[in-house]
């Protein structure tokens, strides 16, 4: 080992324990106590169900919820699936947490819906769901089967995840305060896992330039499918225009950290 290697070697190493213990269940499982412990379904049970009264507004909250319940599906299996073509432990340790919070967020946006007066969720979530999150749920599986590692972590950790993170947040700022809790809840998870996604993919861009490419295409061919979902959830919330166009930004700031302009 060379005197000038040293110092880098170090630095790897202490990043790489840094992110054994980010990447940690130990760490998941302090993170989600802090914000699950008291909760009932995903919200305090204290606080009151202001539902709204009027019917188009519920029948638009439930085709809202239904979208994510798809997202949450597609992330689900998209996360079960990946571990077992992960890298390594640490990956694969991860990827376990997060089909932990997957399953979570599903069961609790799928028990407001129930809340909301929906008798069978799971298949009026699949009705309602928009065509473009039922395709990008089977291109992210598809990407899965075909083992390419990179690529499904692109379209599930960075592509699905930030469109997640930009739509929640949004809507949490205009919710009723039951669905509010919920969403506030799972964004505290999804912000982990575009932390996962980065770091995985940083790290393998800096040394494959030609994964860059590959990951542009996949860009390409998955975006205007989350867009589109963006676009019509936005609508359904009552987001302003301004706002909106704000949202979008979001999504794509998320992207282009990772370097995609
Ligand atoms: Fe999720
Ligand atoms: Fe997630």
């Amino acid at each position: 080992m060379g005197p000038t290697a040293a110092p880098r070697e170090v630095h790897d190493l202490e990043h790489e324990r840094f992110l054994e213990e980010v990447h940690s269940f130990e760490f998941w499982f302090h993170s989600v106590e802090g914000y699950l412990s008291g909760t009932t379904f995903g919200h305090n049970p204290a606080v009151v169900d202001d539902t709204p009264g009027a019917e188009a507004d519920r029948q638009r909250l439930i085709t809202v919820l239904s979208n994510y319940c798809l997202g949450e599906m597609a992330a689900l299996e998209g996360a079960s699936g990946l571990i077992a073509i992960a890298p390594n432990q640490l990956t694969k340790i991860f990827l376990s947490t997060q089909v932990a919070d997957e399953g979570r967020h599903l069961e609790v946006l799928l028990h407001r819906m129930r809340e909301l007066g929906v008798a069978a969720p799971a298949a009026e979530a699949e009705r309602r769901a928009s065509r473009g999150l039922k395709q990008f749920r089977t291109e992210l599986l598809k990407l899965v089967q075909g083992r390419d590692w990179e690529a499904a972590i692109f379209a599930q950790n960075v592509i699905l995840e930030s469109l997640e993170f930009a739509v929640f947040k949004a809507h949490a700022e205009v919710a009723d305060p039951v669905t509010k809790q919920v969403l506030e809840g799972v964004i505290k998870d999804e912000r982990r896992h575009i932390g996962f996604g980065e770091n995985e993919l940083g790290r393998r861009l800096r040394g494959a330039p030609h994964i860059r490419t590959r990951l542009a295409r996949v860009r390409e061919e998955l975006d205007h499918l989350v867009i589109g979902m963006l676009e019509d959830t936005s609508r359904e919330i009552g987001v302003e225009p301004a706002r909106q166009t704000e949202l979008a930004r979001s999504y794509r700031q998320c992207v282009e950290r990772l370097g995609f302009a």
